[in-house]
């Protein structure tokens, strides 16, 4: 189910639809993002290809994407409008095939390569700078190629594939990582010796399995810094950012592939709690977080930036976030102060109906809306 907050002249609306997408074999999936791209929303889930909908109803809209998997977490390029995305087991379930590629700032297909990874696995994101893209695969491993069903084996140890932007998949370059877990990844760059990427870090991945169906891990999140040198094959080197335990870490869009100095991200407070009770804000350049904690009861989801006007400097927005209260049985939208999240929400938006725990969403500036694809 897709939900839409909508603000303007100073009222909310909400509006929600089920997306049932309909592949050529079998009914597809759609359920873990959804982003703005050339006219028309995409609905988003790894193992699919996107399904296009008209932001404004939520129904389907007449945009094409190519076929096969396509990562939940493609990168927009703020410089030139393109949209780099993935897709793992992109020769069939169990394949070692990965594919990335990019659409331009019209949704054309403006680059496809194809390479083989060291082995079949659920990779859930990517880090694009400038110049490259960049694929952390780590050993958690398809069990089963008619099921989607994954294992961690750290024995396999993880990797980390390099291409330029453009490239041939003949040219990825493979680099040694630490066999750790990650599903998200903040932000990446590079300056003229190094690729960098900060992502929140597992010592083991928490929603899965042992080969022998040992349960998962408790472990949690923490924020890290991972490099590369761009021309040698040194194992990445990690940097800990700091010893929060965090995930769905977002960032000003307008900063995506450049240095930048603020992650906004959920926090967990409690640690015997599953889920996340708060919003922070992690200042790289301070190394501190500010956060607001809803209370123990309270379920917390990935937290947008919103800039305060189109040309505003970093950090100087809003962050929207949806919010499941159980003391008040309500979901709201809670807005923030970017800058000053420990002071709490500047307003929330009390929405007419629970929205169940989710995983991602976009803010879409109507700028852009007035661009809607109407085919
Ligand atoms: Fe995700």
């Amino acid at each position: 189910m897709i939900h839409a907050v909508s603000f303007a002249d100073g009222r909310c609306s909400y509006r929600n639809r089920w997306v049932l997408p309909q592949t050529e074999h079998a009914l597809g999936k759609a359920n873990t993002h959804a982003i703005f791209h050339a006219g028309s929303l995409m609905a988003l889930e790894e193992a699919h290809p996107p399904v296009a909908l008209a932001p404004s109803t939520l129904t389907r809209s007449g945009a094409s994407y190519p076929s096969g998997p396509f990562t939940a977490h493609p990168k927009h390029d703020p410089l030139t409008g393109e949209l780099v995305f993935f897709g793992y087991a992109a020769n069939g379930l169990g394949s070692r095939a990965v594919r990335c590629g990019a659409l331009d700032r019209s949704g054309y297909l403006s680059w496809e390569t194809r390479f083989e990874a060291p082995f079949s696995s659920m990779i859930h994101d990517a880090a694009v700078t400038l110049r490259h893209f960049a694929l952390p695969v780590f050993p958690l491993v398809r069990e089963s190629v008619e099921t989607f069903s994954f294992a961690w084996r750290p024995d396999l140890g993880s990797y980390l594939a390099v291409l330029e932007r453009g490239g041939s998949g003949d040219t990825v370059r493979w680099y040694e990582a630490p066999t750790v877990y990650a599903f998200h990844i903040a932000n990446a760059w590079e300056d003229q010796e190094r690729l960098y990427f900060d992502l929140f870090v597992y010592d083991t991945p928490p929603l899965f399995p042992g080969p022998d169906g040992q349960p998962p891990s408790q472990k949690q999140g923490r924020p890290c810094r991972w490099s590369v040198a761009l021309n040698d094959h040194a194992p990445v080197r990690v940097e800990s950012l700091h010893d929060m335990c965090g995930e769905f870490g977002r960032i000003d869009d307008r900063l995506a592939g450049s240095q930048y100095d603020q992650i906004y991200c959920t926090s967990r407070i409690y640690s015997q709690q599953s889920g996340f009770q708060a919003i922070a804000r992690l200042d790289l350049r301070k190394g501190t977080v500010d956060q607001f904690d809803f209370g123990r009861q309270a379920s917390v989801s990935e937290p947008v930036f919103v800039p305060r006007y189109s040309c505003a400097r970093p950090d100087d927005g809003w962050l929207l976030s949806v919010i499941w209260r159980p003391d008040f049985s309500s979901s709201c939208v809670a807005v923030f102060d970017a800058a000053r999240v420990a002071n709490g929400p500047v307003a929330s938006v009390i929405l007419p109906q629970r929205v169940p725990d989710g995983f991602h969403g976009s803010f879409v500036p109507d700028v852009l809306l007035a661009g809607e694809l109407s085919r």
